[in-house]
């Protein structure tokens, strides 16, 4: 890694973004990004290896005016770290559409919609280590949370299948999930969100032969998908190994 990378870390205003750009800064350039621009003005402001954006990712539009911005201002942004979440609690019944329309917007789509930006620069250097921050979330599927389920389960479902369409080139884009640590979003998370920077490391530094398209929290491989050998999706058949129901 050179000193002159640049690296974009949404969500930089608290909690594992806040931690990051204090962690990466100076080995990076970082682009921190986040709604609230003055605590990041007063945290980075007169940090040279910070460049600090107000980014609303509910709004796609403001979204794609940032990334014409800073991809006008660098030539390669090959590190991106998608961070930024909100986690609206509720039953699925209590819940507004607005609040899975935001949740899904600013935990999957926006991160999506950054990935597609950025990743036909990658493309063109053959570099970029993406880190979308997900959740076990989408796993556990905990009553009360399934807005954030399923919009980490989409943000799943974007990463790793972004993985294998850049199989052929030297981009990783992995998942994964910083703990549970103690942040505006969990405050009685038991962990300090420190805890998260040597998965971040090790994605960042990943070489070519490293892992894309899986998902890491506090140092582990966690699998995403059940073992699915046996089964012809596409020909609509099962082997002996699965139950039939019925
Ligand atoms: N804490 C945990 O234990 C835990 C566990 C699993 C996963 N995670 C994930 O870790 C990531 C970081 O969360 P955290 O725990 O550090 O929570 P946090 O302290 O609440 O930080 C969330 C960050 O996202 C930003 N954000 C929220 N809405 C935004 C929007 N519309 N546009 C742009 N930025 C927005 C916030 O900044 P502004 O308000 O300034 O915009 C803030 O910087 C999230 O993706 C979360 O799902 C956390």
């Amino acid at each position: 890694m050179e000193t002159n990378d640049v690296v974009l870390i949404t969500g930089a205003s608290s909690g594992v973004g806040l931690s990051l750009t204090h962690h990466l800064a100076g080995r990076f350039h970082v682009l921190a990004a986040a709604r609230s621009l003055g605590k990041l003005k007063a945290e980075f402001g007169e940090n040279p290896d910070v460049s600090v954006f107000g980014l609303d990712l509910a709004d796609p539009d403001a979204t794609k005016d940032l990334l014409d911005t800073i991809v006008a201002q660098h030539e390669s942004i090959a590190y991106v770290i998608n961070n930024a979440g909100v986690n609206v609690a509720g039953t699925l019944e209590e819940l507004e559409d607005a609040d899975v329309q935001r949740s899904l917007q600013v935990n999957a789509i926006s991160p999506a919609l950054i990935m597609r930006r950025l990743l036909p620069q990658m493309k063109a250097h053959d570099f970029g280590r993406v880190i979308n921050m997900t959740s076990g979330a989408p796993l556990n599927c905990f009553p009360g949370y399934s807005a954030y389920s399923a919009s980490k389960g989409a943000l799943n479902a974007f990463t790793v299948t972004a993985a294998r369409e850049c199989a052929e080139y030297n981009i990783k884009i992995n998942l994964m999930s910083p703990g549970p640590v103690k942040t505006n979003m969990a405050p009685n998370g038991p962990l300090d969100p420190s805890v998260c920077h040597p998965t971040v490391d090790y994605l960042l530094s990943l070489d070519a032969d490293g892992p894309t398209g899986r998902f890491f929290w506090l140092g582990y491989e966690i699998p995403l998908f059940p073992i699915l050998e046996g089964i012809e999706w596409l020909e609509g058949r099962a082997d002996e190994r699965y139950r039939r129901a019925f």
